[in-house]
């Protein structure tokens, strides 16, 4: 079975406010929510851990527990860091979670096919992540801020989540970052550093990280759009 960990446990602090940007709401409902209803449309998803910071946990189990349509899910506190907040995810997991999937909380435009197409990759090659082609040239720069060098754009993707794993090619690449006091900016680059393969599943440019104030109007302009009701 697939089990899904959810981090919605950062400080927002580009989107302002103060507040958890995870549990602003979209189109009515908050997007942690959203996100997880998702989630739960996906047949063979079985589990959901939410992570959140300490003081968020009563609320956020308040929000699941009066909701519909959920799978079984658990909450469970953050760390500093993206990372950390996903090692301590780890520790909720069933023992018959085989594929484990990562998702930002705050993409919650994700599709069920897109989920599907990365379970299935997992599956079948260990590791998969979902992405886009790259639309902007993308270069490497300098510390003094001088263009070193520009990788040919059809090589380059933006990588997205949700990111799926065969559940002991994961917790091998967590343990071993934690060893080595490695820090990443996706869990696919914990598995890259143990040797492990990773597909990339092809996804959509409407799988936005909610980041900045603006993502709302955005993300609510996608949803008005899938629902025809654009003008
Ligand atoms: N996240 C987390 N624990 C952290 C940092 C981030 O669980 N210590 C989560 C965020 O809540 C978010 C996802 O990881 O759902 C992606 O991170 P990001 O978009 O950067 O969110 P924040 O770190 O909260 O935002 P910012 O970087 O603007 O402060
Ligand atoms: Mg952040």
């Amino acid at each position: 079975m697939v089990a899904a960990i959810f981090p919605a446990a950062g400080s927002s602090k580009r989107m302002g406010g103060g507040v958890n940007k995870n549990l602003l709401e979209l189109a009515g409902e908050p997007i942690l929510l959203r996100t997880l209803k998702t989630f739960s449309r996906v047949a063979r998803v079985k589990f959901l851990i939410a992570v959140v910071a300490a003081h968020e946990v009563e609320t956020v189990e308040k929000i699941l527990r009066e909701a519909d349509g959920l799978k079984p899910w658990r909450v469970t506190v953050g760390g500093s860091e993206r990372q950390y907040s996903i090692a301590n995810g780890l520790k909720l997991l069933p023992e018959d979670a085989e594929i484990i999937l990562v998702h930002d909380a705050a993409r919650p435009l994700i599709s069920t096919r897109t989920i599907d197409e990365v379970i299935d990759a997992a599956e079948k090659f260990g590791g998969a992540i979902a992405a886009v082609p790259a639309k902007d040239t993308i270069k490497l720069v300098d510390a003094a801020g001088f263009v070193r060098y520009t990788p040919p754009r059809a090589e380059l993707i933006a990588v997205q989540t949700p990111q799926g794993f065969r559940r002991e090619i994961l917790l091998r690449a967590y343990e071993r970052a934690a060893e080595e006091k490695f820090l990443g900016t996706d869990d696919a680059s914990l598995v890259e550093r143990i040797g492990g393969r990773i597909k990339v599943v092809t996804s959509s440019y409407s799988n936005i990280k909610i980041t900045t104030p603006e993502d709302i109007n955005v993300a609510e302009t996608f949803l008005r759009v899938e629902h025809g009701q654009a003008t």
